[in-house]
């Protein structure tokens, strides 16, 4: 497996399998306006990397470091995150949304920080069952939910 930058020619890609991926995962709908958000890839380039395994791209990450232009949400000052996780369908179970995750956890603390912090919405089994296996724990008091939206998103972290 392969962790590496996007390539621009790879957009459309990235964007199908990101909506596949959420939606397969039975918390989204097909016609949600999120989804919208999900497919915009093309406006996070610079920050977006993905897995590929014998040349196929298997799984997508948004690597948020706190620099004022990242599509970060929920970190402070010393705190990364990162966003916009995806593996194929395809792929669960095989260590793909594991290996993207340990790169961003490098990036991390190559750049300095002290924390990861993500938002899970708190119907996504799966997700949090995964996080928790990597060492994420609730941060309830930074929770939330976005506007005119009834969801309610949970925030978790890991110390670095
Ligand atoms: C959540 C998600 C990213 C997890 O990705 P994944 O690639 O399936 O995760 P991993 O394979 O790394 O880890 C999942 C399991 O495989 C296990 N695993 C890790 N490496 C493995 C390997 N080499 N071989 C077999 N199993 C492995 C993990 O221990 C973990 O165990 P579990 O089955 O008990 O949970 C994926 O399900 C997904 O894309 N979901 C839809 C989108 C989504 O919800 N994104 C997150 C939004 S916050």
């Amino acid at each position: 497996m392969i962790i590496r930058p996007i390539d621009a020619s790879e957009t459309n890609a990235v964007s199908e399998l990101l909506v596949t991926a959420y939606v397969s995962g039975g918390h989204l709908s097909a016609d949600s306006p999120y989804t919208l958000e999900l497919r915009d890839v093309a406006s996070r380039l610079k920050y977006t990397w993905v897995a590929e395994v014998g040349g196929n791209i298997v799984g997508t990450i948004s690597l948020c470091p706190p620099d004022g232009t990242s599509p970060a949400m929920l970190s402070r000052e010393n705190e990364y995150e990162f966003r916009f996780l995806a593996v194929s369908p395809d792929s669960w179970g095989s260590g793909v949304g594991q290996a993207l995750v340990t790169e961003c956890e490098v990036q991390a603390r190559a750049h300095g920080s002290v924390k990861i912090v993500i938002s899970v919405i708190d119907r996504n089994e799966r997700a949090l069952q995964f996080y928790a296996l990597q060492g994420y724990t609730r941060m309830p008091e930074r929770d939330w939910s976005p506007e005119r939206t009834p969801v309610q998103i949970l925030a978790l972290t890991k110390n670095l």
